[in-house]
């Protein structure tokens, strides 16, 4: 699956990647990414390897212009049944983003992230997407927020990705945004 914008072709990874992820996995940005960290050039082929099957969900965010890969966005169908009987289709997502910070600040995170949450909604059976970010997290709560997600809650030390200098786990406060299908209707109509 390819998605075009404007200024972006999102794409799935390939193996050739590999350099320009390493650009911005070398060091995650933010603790949430911790664990995706790569060291070489090597663990940027393996990572590009094992994302080379993921072509409905999982996408390199390129530059129209180069074929650079600035970033990437993602989200995976979650059952919206609490009895997790596997039979309703699945209609929750929650996606992550992330770019090279040397792209940030030009509007292409918008720009992608507007044109998977419209993929998820019209074709692949989203009814509801929401978010999670940490409380000092300023451009993901403004890129929601430009989305139309609304804020729906503030979990005080919901989880913990990295430990503090003594060993203990740093809890980190969590807002979880979300938009409904009808809401992305509403708000994009003609
Ligand atoms: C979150 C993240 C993806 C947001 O990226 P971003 O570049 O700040 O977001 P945008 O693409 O929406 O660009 C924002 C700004 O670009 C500027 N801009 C410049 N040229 C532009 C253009 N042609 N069109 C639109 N905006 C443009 C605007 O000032 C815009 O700000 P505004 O929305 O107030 O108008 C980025 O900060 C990131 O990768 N962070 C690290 C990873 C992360 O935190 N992920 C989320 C974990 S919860």
């Amino acid at each position: 699956m390819v998605i075009e914008t404007e200024r972006l072709i999102l794409r799935p990874f390939t193996v050739s990647d590999a350099s320009d992820v390493l650009e911005y996995l070398r060091e995650p940005a933010v603790n949430c990414f911790a664990s995706m960290k790569l060291n070489s050039l090597e663990e940027a082929e393996t990572e590009m390897k094992n994302r080379c099957g993921e072509i409905e969900y999982y996408f390199a965010i390129t530059l129209k212009d180069t074929g650079k890969v600035i970033g990437e966005i993602d989200a995976y169908p979650e059952s919206d049944d609490p009895s997790e009987d596997d039979k309703r289709p699945k209609g929750t997502f929650s996606p992550c983003w992330m770019l090279n910070k040397e792209y940030q600040g030009h509007g292409y995170a918008y720009e992608a992230a507007y044109a998977f949450f419209d993929y998820l909604f019209k074709e692949k059976g989203a009814r509801r997407i929401y978010a999670y970010t940490e409380d000092y997290n300023t451009s993901s709560q403004h890129l929601c927020e430009k989305l139309g997600m609304r804020r729906e809650g503030l979990f005080l030390e919901f989880i913990s990705f990295v430990n503090n200098p003594d060993g203990t786990p740093r809890y980190e406060n969590t807002y979880q945004y979300a938009i409904l299908k009808k809401e992305w209707y509403k708000q994009n109509e003609d």
